[in-house]
């Protein structure tokens, strides 16, 4: 008798890769931190605009890179779980299967929502996700094991952005610095403000004498006001409220909890002021930055998740299209 799908796949070891605009994590599904973490570029060029693929070539490589050398495992003996952006074009995943069946002769893979992985990374199965990396900021309501399109919301505006507007703050002072200084003081100086007639937080000691002025809250400030950056989209704050609003269960049920992932929601004082702002449980994991690869492992490496691979076999009967279905 052949075994269930739900058994084959069980032999395979599954590799798990984020690719981030930033950074690509990458590792073996259980473990409790990625292997690998690499700048997501390929002969110098990004690989990713604001959290999609948009260097097809590179990407290739990328990932021959990393699962050769960073994680030196055999691709057709490995089953991938890839991650997609918030609201990427649906081209994107059947592209990703492309590669990955075609290209490396993966025998399984699947492509989820960075969303739900960061969920899964809460042991959360319901919430709404409030994601912010180097390119891309998204917040997303999950229900059930689902991401909703409906309750998903994108904004371009990320750690990239923090970073380039840190810098034209303190031009305007006439003081310059390099990208990767600015980097490090947004990191570890910028703090966002607390809600409306909360007492302004004191500048600690140590704080750079860079950062004297108000430029270290007006900083991060843009992320929840992009209009200040001359963009029309609704901030992270709005976002979010609107991404509640969709999700939110039964009348009179509990609202669903804030769920924080990526490196740009590591700013000081974001949770609280999203918890104050929206009335809401926050929950903001120390090892956030790496939410979508962590709920990726902890959610590859369960057995009722087996069945969700799409097989070689499979692919090879229905094309790139036999992604879909599978992923939500
Ligand atoms: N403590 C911190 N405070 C503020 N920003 C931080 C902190 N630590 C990291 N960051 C910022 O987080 C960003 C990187 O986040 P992350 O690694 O989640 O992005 P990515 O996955 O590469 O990109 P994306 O998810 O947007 O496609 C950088 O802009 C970095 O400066
Ligand atoms: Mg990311």
């Amino acid at each position: 008798m052949g075994a269930k799908p739900m058994d084959r796949y069980k032999a395979l070891c599954a590799v798990v890769i984020d690719t981030g605009t930033g950074h690509t994590r990458s590792g073996l599904a259980g473990d409790e931190q990625p292997r690998s973490v690499v700048p997501s570029q390929a002969g110098g060029s990004p690989v990713l605009t604001h959290g999609v693929v948009t260097n097809w070539d590179g990407l290739e490589e990328l990932w021959h890179r990393i699962l050769y050398q960073e994680l030196g495992v055999c691709p057709e003996e490995v089953a991938v779980l890839a991650t997609d952006g918030p609201l990427s074009p649906i081209a994107n995943r059947e592209k990703m299967a492309e590669l990955l069946f075609e290209g490396f002769g993966v025998p399984a893979m699947l492509v989820l929502p960075r969303s739900l992985l960061a969920a899964y990374s809460y042991g959360r199965t319901t919430g709404v996700v409030v994601g912010s990396g180097a390119g891309t900021s998204y917040t997303a309501g999950v229900r059930e094991g689902y991401a909703l399109p409906h309750a998903t919301f994108r904004l371009d505006v990320a750690g990239d952005a923090l970073t380039l507007y840190l810098g034209q703050l303190l031009e305007s002072r006439g003081v310059h610095l390099d990208t990767d200084p600015l980097c490090r003081l947004k990191e570890t100086c910028c703090c966002v403000l607390p809600g409306a007639g909360r007492p302004q937080p004191v500048t600690p000691p140590g704080t750079s004498t860079l950062l004297q002025g108000d430029e270290r809250f007006r900083c991060p400030e843009v992320l929840l006001a992009p209009t200040t950056l001359g963009l029309p989209e609704p901030g992270l704050l709005e976002q979010a409220s609107h991404s509640l609003r969709r999700c939110g269960g039964p009348p009179g049920g509990p609202a669903p909890c804030l769920l924080l992932a990526g490196g740009t929601t590591l700013l000081r004082g974001l949770p609280q002021r999203l918890a104050e702002e929206l009335g809401v449980s926050t929950e903001a994991a120390p090892r956030r930055r790496a939410a979508a690869w962590l709920g990726g492992s902890l959610a590859a490496s369960l057995d009722a998740f087996q069945g969700a691979w799409v097989p070689r076999d499979v692919y090879g009967e229905g094309g790139p299209a036999t992604v879909h279905p599978h992923c939500c």
